[in-house]
């Protein structure tokens, strides 16, 4: 048996790379994912490739810096558990989440969405229409309403409007497990006829995102502060219609200009004013005074123009 001879390869190669040079780095490795079977999955390599190759050339990347990075990012994914996602925190103070959410969800005439935020990782729980999703009995009680409809002002039927927010000291119930009643601050409400919801709630006050971990580092390292303004978070779905995530922030609040994860849209901020009636507060089940916000919501069928656009957009790339 000759044991000097090359092993035999037990496929052919299915492809001939050329050489790799500094020069044309991203076209050599872009090269290899020329026969991915998803039209969609080697676009996004391709380009991939291409801009971080041209992102290493323009800041002339060393091996200890790239090094440094790698060991960042293992921290990333080390420090994410079933109650904290670092990698989606990473990508929100970078910007990526909110460009992806504009991208995927171009002007149409409805509500602007913005980020989902990394906090709604459990179940909210199903409330009747006017409940208390304050479990803990802190905060400044505060009426939502609010009215689902299509962007031609008929009220949507159907509709599951997904609520969820931090406690008065700027926590997620799923961060004080041990704290905050289960579900804290969370309801999944299903309007009326009209398309009307309301609960009671608090009002929403300004948070740190989760900062002690390697993506509050970076932000140390950058001079950045960790803060995002009050807000609340919106899921709206119904059948027919775009789902909808979005925030109703509280105008005034700190850090309104400079959110952390960058998901201000002015169009999404409104005012909470105090109403003296206790007639209503009585109403609602609610001390008076007390502060109020209404927020309409408006969802995008999934046959109107401009879905298509973006369907065709895809598909001829
Ligand atoms: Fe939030």
């Amino acid at each position: 048996m000759d044991t000097t001879a090359a092993p035999t390869p037990a496929t052919a190669p299915a492809s001939h790379f050329e050489r790799f040079t500094e020069e044309r780095s991203a076209e050599v490795v872009a090269s290899s994912f020329a026969n991915t079977p998803d039209p969609r999955l080697r676009e996004l390599l391709t380009s991939l490739v291409h801009h971080l190759h041209a992102f290493a050339k323009d800041v002339e990347l060393t091996v200890d810096e790239w090094a440094t990075a790698v060991r960042f990012l293992t921290d990333v994914g080390a420090t994410c558990t079933p109650v904290r996602q670092e990698f989606v925190l990473l990508s929100d103070v970078l910007g990526l989440s909110m460009l992806v959410e504009t991208i995927t969800n171009r002007a149409s005439g409805a509500t602007e969405s913005t980020v989902e935020g990394p906090f709604h990782m459990v179940d909210s729980p199903p409330r009747a229409l006017g409940a208390d999703i304050a479990l803990d009995g802190k905060g400044e009680p505060c009426l939502v309403t609010g009215r689902v409809t299509s962007v031609d002002g008929t009220p949507v039927t159907g509709a599951v409007v997904d609520v969820w927010q931090a406690n008065a000291d700027g926590f997620y119930d799923v961060q004080q497990p041990d704290i905050q009643p289960e579900r804290n601050l969370r309801g999944l409400f299903t309007p009326d006829d009209e398309g009307r919801f309301w609960f009671r709630s608090i009002v929403p006050l300004y948070y740190p995102i989760p900062d002690d971990g390697p993506v509050g580092a970076l932000l140390a390292a950058t001079g950045r502060h960790p803060y995002r303004p009050a807000h609340v978070h919106f899921d709206v779905r119904a059948d027919g219609f775009r789902p909808l995530v979005t925030h109703l922030f509280v105008e005034g609040t700190p850090y309104i200009d400079s959110d952390a994860v960058f998901g201000v849209k002015d169009s999404l901020v409104r005012e909470f004013p105090t109403v003296d009636d206790p007639a209503r507060a009585a109403e609602f089940g609610l001390p008076n005074p007390f502060r109020t916000v209404h927020f309409d919501v408006v969802l995008r069928p999934v046959d109107v123009t401009g879905e298509q656009d973006d369907a065709s957009r895809r598909t001829r790339s």
